[in-house]
C-alpha cells in the first residue's frame, strides 16, 4: 500500500527492467530476446518538465509506456505520483495523460471536435463542461478552423496537435509526451513548446522524450540520458556540461595535424577531450575545455606552419554533451 504522498516525487523507479521476447522466421521459429530496459533508477520531481534523451532503440518509449501504465515492467518497481504503475492503474489513469508520437489513437472518420467529445466522455469529463472545455482546447492547440473537418483530412502536424489536446482534455496531473514535436513544421513545433511550457504554469508535471537537443535545452531544467536501456547521466544542462569535461568548446581546423600537435593541444590546461574528424581535405579538432586559463591564442601558438588554420570558440551545446555521453557508452 503506498501513501498518497502529494509532495513526494512525481516519478520514482527502482531497477525497472523490461524484456521483449518475440519469435522470428516461419519454419524455424527462432526466439529473440531484447532487454529494452536494464535496471532503470530514476527520480523526477513534481511541477517541472523533465527530459529523457537517448539514441534510437535506447528504451525511451518502452520506459514512457511503463510509466503511463500501458506496459508492465518485467521486474522492478515504478511509482508515479506515489502510486505503483503495475497495481494502481485505476487510481493513476485519470490523473495522467499520454501522447505518443505517430498517427494512431484518433478516429479518422469523425471530426477533431467529435474525437475530443468521444475522449471527454471516456475520461468522464462532466457533460456540462464538455463543450466549453473542448472549445478552449481547440483554441489552445490552434485547431479552431479545422475542428469540424474529418481527421482523415488533417495533416500530420494537425493530428499531432489533436493528440496533444486529447492528452490534456481530462486535466491530468502528469503528462507523458513521447517526441511531441516530431513531424511538426518549425512554427507549429514552437507553438507546441509554448503550449507545453504553459501547462507547467498550470502545475502539470511533464515527462518528455525528444531527439531535438535545442528543444530539450529550451524546455527541460533537468534531463536524463538513456543509452541501451540504462541511465548514463541525470543532471541539469550545466551539470551535464561539466560532467563531459567543460562548458567551453574550441574548434580547430586545418589541412591535417601531426600527432605531436594533437598531443600538445591535449596537454593544455583544462582540456579534457580532443576529438578528431575529417571533412574532405580538412581535419577538425574539437576540444572540450574546462578552465578559463586556456585561450585560442595558445592554441594558435601551438600550431605554427598552418596558414589555413581556423580556430573558434563556442559554448558546449547540449548536443556536444549528448554525443559525448552516448559515445562513451559505445566504447
Ligand atoms: N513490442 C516490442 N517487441 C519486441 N521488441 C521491442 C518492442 N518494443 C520495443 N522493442 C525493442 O526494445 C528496444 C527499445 O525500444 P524503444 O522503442 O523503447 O526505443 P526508443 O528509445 O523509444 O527509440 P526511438 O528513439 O527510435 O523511438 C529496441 O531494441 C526495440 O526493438
Ligand atoms: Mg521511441
Amino acid at each position: 500500500m503506498s501513501l498518497p504522498a502529494a509532495d513526494g516525487p512525481a516519478i520514482e523507479t527502482h531497477d525497472v527492467r523490461r524484456v521483449f521476447e518475440s519469435r522470428k522466421g516461419f519454419l524455424f521459429r527462432e526466439k529473440t530476446r531484447t532487454e529494452a530496459l536494464k535496471g532503470v533508477d530514476l527520480t523526477v520531481e513534481r511541477g517541472a518538465i523533465f527530459g529523457l534523451l537517448g539514441p534510437n532503440g535506447a528504451g525511451k518509449t518502452t520506459f514512457t509506456k511503463i510509466l503511463s501504465t500501458l506496459l508492465l515492467p518485467t521486474s522492478g518497481r515504478a511509482l508515479v505520483l506515489g502510486h505503483d504503475v503495475s497495481r494502481e492503474t485505476d487510481w493513476l489513469r485519470p490523473r495522467m495523460g499520454l501522447v505518443l508520437g505517430g498517427e494512431r489513437g484518433l478516429y479518422n472518420r469523425i471530426s477533431g471536435r467529435e474525437n475530443l467529445r468521444y475522449f471527454a466522455d471516456l475520461y468522464g469529463v462532466p457533460l456540462a463542461e464538455r463543450e466549453e472545455r473542448i472549445r478552449q482546447l481547440l483554441e489552445r492547440v490552434d485547431l479552431v478552423g479545422a475542428a469540424d473537418r474529418r481527421v482523415e483530412e488533417y495533416s500530420r502536424g494537425m493530428k499531432q496537435k489533436l493528440h496533444l489536446a486529447r492528452g490534456i482534455l481530462h486535466r491530468p496531473e502528469i503528462l507523458f509526451l513521447d517526441e511531441p514535436t516530431i513531424g511538426l513544421d518549425p512554427k507549429s513545433a514552437r507553438e507546441t513548446r509554448k503550449l507545453i511550457r504553459s501547462l507547467v504554469g498550470d502545475g502539470v508535471t511533464i515527462f518528455l522524450t525528444t531527439h531535438y537537443m535545442f528543444e530539450a535545452e529550451e524546455l527541460c531544467p533537468r534531463l536524463a540520458v538513456l543509452s541501451k536501456g540504462r541511465i548514463v547521466a541525470r543532471d541539469t544542462v550545466d551539470g551535464l556540461r561539466s560532467l563531459v569535461g567543460g562548458d567551453r568548446t574550441f574548434e580547430v581546423e586545418a589541412y591535417g595535424f601531426e600527432d605531436r600537435e594533437v598531443e600538445a593541444l591535449r596537454r593544455l590546461p583544462g582540456v579534457s577531450k580532443v576529438v578528431e574528424e575529417e571533412f574532405g581535405p580538412m581535419t577538425r579538432l574539437t576540444l572540450r575545455v574546462r578552465t578559463l586559463e586556456t585561450n585560442l591564442g595558445q592554441v594558435r601558438d601551438l600550431l605554427p606552419g598552418h596558414p589555413e588554420l581556423a580556430v573558434r570558440e563556442r559554448r558546449t551545446s547540449l548536443e556536444d554533451v549528448y554525443l559525448d555521453l552516448v559515445d562513451e557508452e559505445v566504447r
